[in-house]
């Protein structure tokens, strides 16, 4: 499954399981641009040097936080041929880098903004260990944030298990040509008190122009949903009971 060596070593941490330092600031070679020949005949799979990357992503320098404006952690990011995440990567690097303990303390609100960067960075590559990759890589990104930032304190489990949903929801395989109408993308909407309602919708890249999520699936969250619950509960949460849309299992906000 995994082809590409990620440097860093696999650690029980304090905080999420996996690669503890980013590829970008660990000091390592530069991974190849390329994964085989085969690869680049029939994916013309070539990935994106950091420099490249960082030129492009500093173009559009007002997507991002910043010193004037650090708030600025939820525009959101669609790479439809994402590799093994490159961009999305320096994406979350760059975002992640303006949440501090400083800014938003420890506990609640530091753990949901921590999670708002993630949330809204989406990836979808065709080849499932580009998947795995790219979703390591921000993981391990964010081990080596909280590492530094946090330092020994652990994160609560909610945002652990919170971490993975999202990653699963936003890093995904599929087909981003053939597959566009069917393939999913979750708007998870911030709230106060650590809370986030989920918009689910298409992405159906003709219909939906610059806008992600103009293509709804009839199918939201009634009620807010701590982070801490998100995975437990993967399908929408409803108000009263009944029938949940798309036949998804029944949920109360209860
Ligand atoms: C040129 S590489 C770029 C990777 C990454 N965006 C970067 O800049 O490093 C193109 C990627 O698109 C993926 N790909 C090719 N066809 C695809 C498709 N129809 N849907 C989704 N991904 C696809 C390949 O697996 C490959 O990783």
């Amino acid at each position: 499954m995994w082809e590409a060596p990620i440097s860093a070593t696999i650690l029980e941490r304090t905080h999420l399981k996996g690669p503890i330092e980013p590829s970008a600031s660990s000091g390592a070679p530069p991974q190849s641009q390329i994964k085989s020949r085969e690869r680049v005949r029939n994916l013309a799979e070539v990935y994106t040097h950091k420099r490249e990357v960082d030129a492009m992503l500093d173009l559009v320098a007002n997507m991002l936080p910043s010193a004037e404006d650090p708030q600025n952690t939820d525009r959101k990011f669609l790479e439809p041929a994402c590799g093994s995440g490159n961009f999305l990567e320096e994406i979350l690097r760059r975002k992640l880098a303006h949440v501090t303990v400083r800014r938003y303390g420890r506990g609640e609100r530091y753990e949901q903004r921590t999670l708002r960067c993630v949330a809204s960075i989406y990836g979808i590559d065709i080849k499932m260990d580009n998947v795995w990759e790219a979703r390591a890589r921000m993981r391990a990104l964010i081990n080596y944030h909280l590492d530094s930032d946090l330092n020994t304190q652990a994160v609560s489990p909610g945002f652990v298990s919170a971490v993975e949903v999202i990653l699963s929801t936003n890093v995904i395989r599929a087909d981003a040509l053939a597959e566009a109408a069917s393939i999913e993308l979750v708007d998870y909407r911030p709230g106060p008190g650590g809370e986030f309602r989920r918009q689910w919708s298409y992405l159906d890249a003709e219909a939906n122009g610059l806008d992600l999520f103009s293509v709804m699936v009839p199918c939201a969250d009634e009620v807010p949903i701590h982070y801490s619950q998100l995975a437990d509960h993967p399908d929408p949460v409803l108000q009263v009971n009944g029938l949940a849309p798309r036949g998804h299992a029944f949920v109360t906000g209860a």
